[in-house]
């Protein structure tokens, strides 16, 4: 593992291990001086081909926090707006003599494609439909740190399920621990192929949610449908947002996740979003910590394997 590229191939040590270290950069950002010298002299660079406010930021804070010199580059003003392609970017920064590259893309591989030909180690932030493991890691140490462990917890998965590479990572994650997933999504948004991932495929909420301990929502990807295929955001709130009636299903401590961007009013009742049970900046706070534990881990140790 010199690269964090999906969940898939990682094991439950693996990821218990990561979990246990981003404890320990919880910590470091909850004191005042959050600055250390680990990755003092080493140099990390954003590679953003598509849009993002949480796992950008939360790159950039944790590269910092671990003393690196970090540089966002600024796509929509690069030379692939003049036709440069990724491997070309790639190279091109790679000559620069990087030591960890983050990057977002809108294709599923492309991230994979690129680290073949680079010589750092290098983070998946997205690619498109495929993985996003970052964020399932700060997903999985927000529920572990709530319910003291994820075994054994049902987590329901409700929404665009489709074109969700959240989902598919947090699957992946949540089997390797033990946890019971079930999904929820209407059919036109549940991709083939799902039973096969070792989830319990449910179709209204009210099934789903029975007795379930946390209750992660997704946004609705508009801007990845098209035609007859996107659904009228009052007919899926009324059938699949979760309001306070739906959520009473779930056990009455479930907690509400949504890595966000969130839709208010189309897949979550701002008053969900907003209330006791939410713990979606808690999950905002735990990205910068596991962001810091996979860099320092693929950084220092040069892998993630125990
Ligand atoms: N959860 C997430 O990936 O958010 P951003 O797209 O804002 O990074």
């Amino acid at each position: 593992h010199r690269h964090l590229l999906g969940i898939k191939g990682l094991s439950e040590p693996d990821i218990h291990y990561l979990l246990d270290r981003a404890d320990e950069a919880v910590k470091i950002s909850r004191q005042r001086e959050k600055k250390t010298s680990t990755l003092r002299g080493l140099t990390q660079i954003n590679l953003f081909f598509e849009s993002s406010t949480r796992t950008q930021a939360s790159f950039e804070l944790a590269g910092k926090r671990l003393g690196a010199d970090v540089m966002n580059m600024a796509v929509a003003n690069s030379s692939v707006k003049k036709g440069e392609t990724l491997i070309d970017t790639a190279m091109t920064l790679n000559a620069m003599r990087p030591d960890i590259l983050i990057v977002r893309h809108s294709s599923a591989g492309a991230v994979a494609l690129l680290a073949q030909k680079v010589g750092c180690p290098v983070v998946n932030a997205g690619d498109g439909a495929h993985e996003h493991p970052t964020q399932a890691l700060l997903d999985a140490l927000t529920i572990r740190r709530a319910k003291g462990k994820v075994g054994r917890l049902i987590v329901t998965i409700c929404g665009d399920i489709l074109h969700s590479r959240v989902a598919r990572s947090n699957i992946l994650l949540l089997n390797a621990l033990g946890a019971r997933v079930r999904v929820v999504a209407p059919s036109t948004l549940l991709p083939s192929g799902m039973a096969d991932m070792g989830v319990e495929i449910f179709r209204t909420m009210e099934e789903g949610l029975r007795d379930a301990d946390v209750v992660m929502m997704l946004r609705l990807q508009r801007e990845r449908m098209s035609g007859a295929f996107v659904p009228s955001v009052r007919e899926y709130y009324r059938y699949f947002g979760l309001d306070a009636e739906k959520l009473r299903a779930a056990k009455p401590d479930a907690l509400v996740m949504h890595p966000g961007p969130m839709n208010r009013g189309v897949e979550i009742a701002s008053e969900i979003a907003d209330g006791p049970q939410s713990v979606i900046e808690a999950q905002v706070e735990m990205g910068v910590a596991v962001r810091m534990a996979v860099m320092e881990t693929l950084m220092l140790s040069g892998e993630l394997k125990r």
